[in-house]
């Protein structure tokens, strides 16, 4: 029989999927209302009331906040019946919930688990990243090379122009610089409002979404949930911590960050095997949305094993209550 205390990732991976799914079909009500706090604090409740149905010994490491700013899923918070592995958990109940209060795409329901002590402790800062898909020799790009030379020599890794790589970046005023050098090089951008961890995720199946490259700078613990998938998934993601002021420094060296500078690879931030759930909330390119029906809901979630690259596709459908 297998140890209770091993991280059992095949055992537990469907329960994962379970977490993602109830936080998706309870922000569904909220979808395109326009009220973002709502939305939120319904995908929390019932991620959390999942979670804690889960035989482990859970801590939350990326959450809804530190434990004064967030009543639930805070950093530190003890999740599922303490029966089970030590594990990490990283989520986001709902990320975008911008795009889910305005009804736009790929809003998704999100969580990660890995054996305890596994996960970056990231604070709520922001991180410059920078994620490509599998595929590509190590440092095909990276973290030094201007935006520029990012395009070239990915175009360069896939043997074609650099006016046939898409990037993804977030719309920010902050990315001006940025964007306008991209575009120097002829490649294409697709700007995005919102939603990072699903930007990293396209460049995993960039023959699908057909976009090759993320860059750019959005929240830290985001970083985190975007390698874990991109470690089931393969692919490259470097990050880097932004500070803009002492108190983010203090959120660092709360987190047990001494080294500010430091570029962080995937597998720096998930140092062993993870399990990655995410589900559909909006219509999205990576997952379906939410479908009601009379009487009926219906999700789709993708579930993966970073043990063995498993990459499930699974569609729920079950009676309204
Ligand atoms: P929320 O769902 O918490 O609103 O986050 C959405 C998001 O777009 C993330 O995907 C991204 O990492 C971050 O916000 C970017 O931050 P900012 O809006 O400050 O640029």
């Amino acid at each position: 029989m297998a140890d209770a205390t091993e991280f059992q990732d095949r055992l537990l991976s469907l329960g994962l999927a379970r977490v993602s799914e109830a936080a998706a079909i309870a922000s569904a009500k909220l979808i395109g209302r326009g009220d973002e706090k709502a939305a939120d604090q319904a995908a929390v409740n019932a991620m959390r009331d999942q979670l804690n149905l889960l035989d482990i010994a859970g801590v939350v490491v990326i959450g809804e906040g530190e434990r004064d700013e967030a009543p639930m899923l805070f950093i530190g918070e003890e999740v599922g019946t303490g029966n089970g592995p030590a594990v990490d958990i990283a989520l986001d109940p709902l990320e975008g919930t911008t795009l889910t209060a305005k009804d736009m795409p790929n809003a998704l329901t999100v969580i990660a688990m890995a054996p305890r002590g596994t996960l970056l402790h990231a604070p709520d800062v922001y991180m410059d990243k920078l994620a490509i898909g599998p595929g590509f020799a190590p440092d095909t790009v990276t973290m030094d090379m201007s935006p520029a030379q990012r395009v070239r020599a990915l175009a360069r890794a896939k043997g074609v122009a650099a006016d046939e790589i898409t990037v993804c970046i977030l719309e920010r005023p902050r990315h001006e610089t940025l964007i306008a050098e991209v575009r120097s090089t002829g490649a294409a951008i697709r700007l995005i409002t919102d939603g990072d961890v699903a930007g990293v995720i396209h460049c995993a199946e960039s023959e699908v979404t057909g976009i090759d490259m993320y860059m750019g700078s959005g929240g830290a613990p985001e970083g985190v949930l975007a390698a874990s998938a991109l470690k089931c998934m393969g692919g490259q993601i470097y990050g880097r911590l932004l500070f803009r002021n002492d108190d983010e420094r203090a959120r660092a060296a709360k987190a047990g960050i001494t080294d500010l500078n430091r570029i962080y690879t995937r597998d720096d931030m998930v140092t062993a095997d993870v399990i990655f759930a995410a589900t559909g909330v909006t219509q999205g390119s990576i997952l379906a949305g939410i479908k009601m029906e009379p009487g009926w809901v219906t999700t789709e979630t993708i579930l993966m094993r970073s043990k063995t690259g498993s990459v499930r596709r699974m569609s729920y459908r079950s009676p309204l209550k």
